[in-house]
């Protein structure tokens, strides 16, 4: 049984990582936004320890109580806002660098040592659009972007310590925030056109069960 800490585990891959985590019996840690989805994570996943931070106040991270011991960590927490520039305001701007870059970047500051004990692996759920920029998608760009260099980095530096560092790079997937991306393209919403969360979460799985042989710097994953 190992330890694991998840973020954005109330929704689409995150929840599906959290289940699958749940019901083979790991330790699990979640963190939840706010109380109210903390009160609904403790129901559901029963035993879970529930953080609460509000990833889009970074900040809320400082007070955190992480366990001593973490076997892996995955970001899955995130957000999108698809506009164009000169039609997204600071406020948006902020939300998606804090949400998506920044609180990552705090948070697996606050765990090294916890997964440095374990030998563990930090997950990062990014995106395409941590590959290929788009416009219409360039606060969505820069986030994903930059968390894509700051787990290079990061894989760099903890590897001394028997840490690996995982980036998966999803294409469309059929969770609420694709719906959500849908709407604010206009465009129609078909869930079996994109790849299932369950797909994801079983890629997410694979990299913190790999052997201590090997390492999986970067996983691709596209809708067929
Ligand atoms: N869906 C796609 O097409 C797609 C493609 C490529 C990459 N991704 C990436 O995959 C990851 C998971 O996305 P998803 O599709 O599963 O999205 P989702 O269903 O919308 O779930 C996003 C999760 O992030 C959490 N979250 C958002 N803002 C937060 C905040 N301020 N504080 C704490 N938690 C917050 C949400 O919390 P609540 O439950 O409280 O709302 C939710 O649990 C994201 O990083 C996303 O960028 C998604």
């Amino acid at each position: 049984m190992g330890a694991y800490l998840v973020t954005g585990a109330g929704s689409g891959i995150g929840a599906l990582v959290a289940r699958a985590l749940a019901d083979r019996g790991d330790e699990l840690h979640l963190l939840a936004r706010s109380a109210t989805r903390a009160d609904e994570l403790a129901a559901a996943y029963d035993g879970a320890a529930v953080l609460v931070a509000d990833l889009a106040d970074p900040d809320s991270l400082a007070g955190l109580s992480v366990p001593a011991r973490l076997d892996g960590v995955v970001h899955s927490a995130g957000v999108v806002d698809v506009a164009a520039l000169d039609a997204t305001g600071a406020a948006s701007l902020r939300a998606t660098v804090d949400v998506n870059l920044l609180a990552p970047m705090l948070l697996t500051r606050q765990v090294l040592e916890a997964v440095r004990a374990a030998r563990g692996t930090h997950v990062f759920v990014n995106s395409g659009s941590g590959l290929r920029a788009k416009a219409g998608w360039a606060s969505y760009n820069a986030s994903k972007f930059g968390l894509r260099g700051f787990a290079d980095a990061l894989r760099q530096e903890e590897g001394d310590h028997g840490v690996r560092v995982t980036s998966v790079f999803p294409g469309r997937v059929a969770t609420p925030m694709q719906e959500r991306v849908h709407a604010a393209e206009g465009k129609d919403y078909d869930a079996s056109a994109w790849i299932r969360p369950e797909t994801v979460a079983a890629e997410v799985l694979r990299v913190l069960d790999l052997g201590r042989d090997a390492t999986i710097p970067e996983v691709v994953v596209s809708p067929a």
